[in-house]
């Protein structure tokens, strides 16, 4: 059981497993909350939080669990809006795991794991108050027709949404060379090719395609210039999204590799100068991280369908934009990230989750 998530007023705790029964959360030794737990995976959500350091004691009949976490502060100013974004759907998965032996834990659910994820995720991403979603890449498994009518299925699922959807590696590889899509689903969502920029209350979002035909690895050399441009003339701070992370060495020491180091600085270098009020967050490695690099604040946020299974959150302020890191709670989509999370002998489970500093951090 741990606090998984906190943001300005709010927080989330999970756990990996609970019996059926009824659970008791109380902070700081305030009115309780009593919920019915269905047994399993699970989570609660708590809102209305003020400020500051918090214990938590959570009573089920496995006995009381105590916990602690602080409630950060609002970055300052009025709150403005909400913007998710998901990454890595890879709708059309069969499975998962080093030697895809993973498979759905639920196969009488309507959905298959990787549809049900990201179609949860994008629910409570709305009952959380975004209002407007960015798809940052690996929305498809393979390049496949079948796996983009997938996208377009999930996506016309939320008709009034407004979403940007940008391309990952894996929706321009070389499984099945068709041409991408242009558009995706019957709202025919475009599938965005380059830099695409549009300006939200207190935000300007910027999202590229760092796409290499055929290849895993991204490149900024076709999208550099245009997102510098737009940061640097922004009338406000900026939330700049990208499928592949920065590499912070000259040789990949983990998988999978991204934009090169060289790129990555040169670019960061270059948004320190133009557009120092930035937030740049990518997807691809599946898990999450957070760093600075001079004022920028650069996110890694992981997948919706593999473990620990979230969406991130940004909430936009006057003076500093939020984020957090949700995973998804519905019952059947967390059975199922909690089961994935024995891929690589165990090893998926400390390495993908990173800090709650890494996932709920303030630009
Ligand atoms: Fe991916
Ligand atoms: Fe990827």
């Amino acid at each position: 059981m741990q606090v998984w998530a906190v943001e300005p007023g709010a927080m989330q705790i999970t756990w990996g497993f609970l019996p059926r029964g009824q659970l008791t959360v109380r902070v700081n030794r305030d009115h309780p909350i009593s919920l019915v737990h269905e047994g399993g995976p699970g989570s609660v959500a708590l809102e209305s939080l003020s400020p500051g350091p918090k214990e938590i004691e959570i009573t089920s009949v496995r006995g009381t669990f105590r916990l602690s976490t602080s409630i950060p502060e609002r970055p300052g100013g009025e709150e403005l809006c909400r913007i998710a974004t998901i990454s890595d759907l890879h709708l059309g998965s069969g499975n998962w795991g080093a030697l895809r032996t993973i498979r759905d834990n639920d196969p009488g659910h309507r959905d298959h794991y990787d549809m049900r994820c990201a179609s949860y995720a994008i629910n409570e991403a709305i009952d959380w108050g975004a209002s407007l979603l960015i798809i940052k890449g690996d929305s498809a498994h393979h390049r496949r027709e079948r796996d983009f009518a997938l996208v377009g299925q999930l996506v016309d699922r939320f008709p009034r949404l407004p979403m940007i959807l940008i391309p990952g590696n894996h929706d321009v590889d070389r499984t099945h060379p068709i041409d991408i899509p242009l558009s995706v689903g019957k709202r025919g969502l475009r599938m965005e090719r380059g830099v695409v920029t549009h300006d939200f209350p207190g935000v300007r979002v910027i999202a590229a395609d760092t796409t290499i035909e055929f290849k895993g690895t991204g490149t900024m050399k076709h999208v550099e210039e245009q997102i510098l441009t737009e940061a640097a003339d922004s009338p406000t701070q900026n939330l700049i999204a990208l499928h592949h992370q920065f590499q912070e060495h000259p040789v990949a020491t983990y998988w999978p590799p991204g934009i090169s180091r060289r790129e990555g600085k040169r670019f960061l270098a270059g948004l320190n100068r133009a557009a120092p009020n930035s937030l740049v967050t990518s997807g691809h490695t599946h898990r999450n991280r957070s760093r600075r690099s001079g004022s920028v604040l650069v996110t890694e946020v992981g997948s919706t369908k593999d473990w620990p299974g979230v969406w991130g959150g940004y909430r936009v302020f006057d003076g500093g934009i939020y984020q957090t890191v949700r995973r998804v709670a519905a019952p059947s989509a967390i059975a199922w990230t909690e089961y994935s999370r024995r891929a690589l002998l165990g090893l998926w489970s400390g390495w993908s989750p990173g800090t709650i500093e890494d996932r709920c951090v303030a630009l």
